[in-house]
């Protein structure tokens, strides 16, 4: 190939390069508000009292949670939290740094009403958790029913790049999806199920796993709903 010919090869495959990230950003752009509007529809037109995920006492979680010791000033988030009952848990147990994150803002607002003036202690963050660009690192990652929305491998990654960069050495990842034998859809989108061996291997290389079990939650119509729950630590 002579030098002309090959800087305009170089030139072609730059310009298909940068097309096709683009392209990739747009998309991408588009799922997040199709996702977000999703989200925002389900928490202003249901009662959160009746959805799918619905738990009075998060006691799986609590469980978990206690089971690790970390105290009240340490730094914990929800990722996905929601309208659930996580966090009025960790403020009556005297956590100091909470941050409650959702991709939606009427979520959050269902919650602080909830609450009332307890919920001025919590940091909402109302953001996609694949734009989440954390300011600090936490102590613990919990995440019910939200990693397994992420069946595209692309975000899949750029979740696990997130809580290997978001949590510090030492600290926990609490993560639950829909088992295998569980439902292959949550609030009408596809999820990816996972046993317990497939969240370790996903989370191995920065993660130690530490306690796992599968439990049947029951759905406020009576439906059992199988979960893998993996609590890993932080190399
Ligand atoms: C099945 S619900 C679980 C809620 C809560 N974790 C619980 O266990 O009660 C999933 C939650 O994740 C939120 N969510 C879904 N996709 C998200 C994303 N990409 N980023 C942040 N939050 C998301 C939804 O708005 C919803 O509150």
């Amino acid at each position: 190939m002579g030098e002309t010919n090959k800087q305009e090869f170089v030139t072609q495959v730059t310009v298909k390069g940068d097309f096709l990230v683009h392209f990739y950003l747009s998309i991408k752009k588009e799922m997040e508000k199709i996702n977000k509007s999703h989200w925002e529809n389900v928490y202003q037109t249901k009662d959160t009292t009746q959805v799918g995920w619905f738990q009075g006492t998060p006691k799986v979680s609590i469980d978990l949670i206690s089971g690790t010791k970390i105290s009240g000033t340490t730094s914990v988030i929800d990722v996905g939290g929601g309208d659930g009952a996580l966090v009025d848990w960790l403020l009556e147990e005297g956590f100091e740094k909470i941050t409650v994150l959702d991709i939606s803002a009427s979520a959050l607002e269902k919650s602080k009403i909830r609450l009332g003036e307890p919920s001025s202690k919590v940091l909402w963050e109302a953001c996609d958790i694949l734009d989440f660009e954390p300011k600090k690192k936490f102590d613990l990652w919990h995440d019910r029913a939200v990693f397994h929305f992420l069946t595209n491998p692309k975000d899949q990654q750029i979740y696990r790049r997130l809580v290997e960069c978001s949590i510090h050495s030492g600290g926990f990842l609490l993560v639950m999806t829909f088992s295998k034998s569980g439902p292959t859809t949550c609030s009408g989108l596809t999820v990816q199920q996972y046993d317990i061996q497939d969240l370790e291997e996903f989370f191995v290389q920065e993660f130690e796993l530490i306690q796992s079990l599968n439990y049947d939650h029951i759905t406020p119509s009576g439906t059992a709903q199988n979960y893998s729950v993996a609590l890993f630590r932080r190399k």
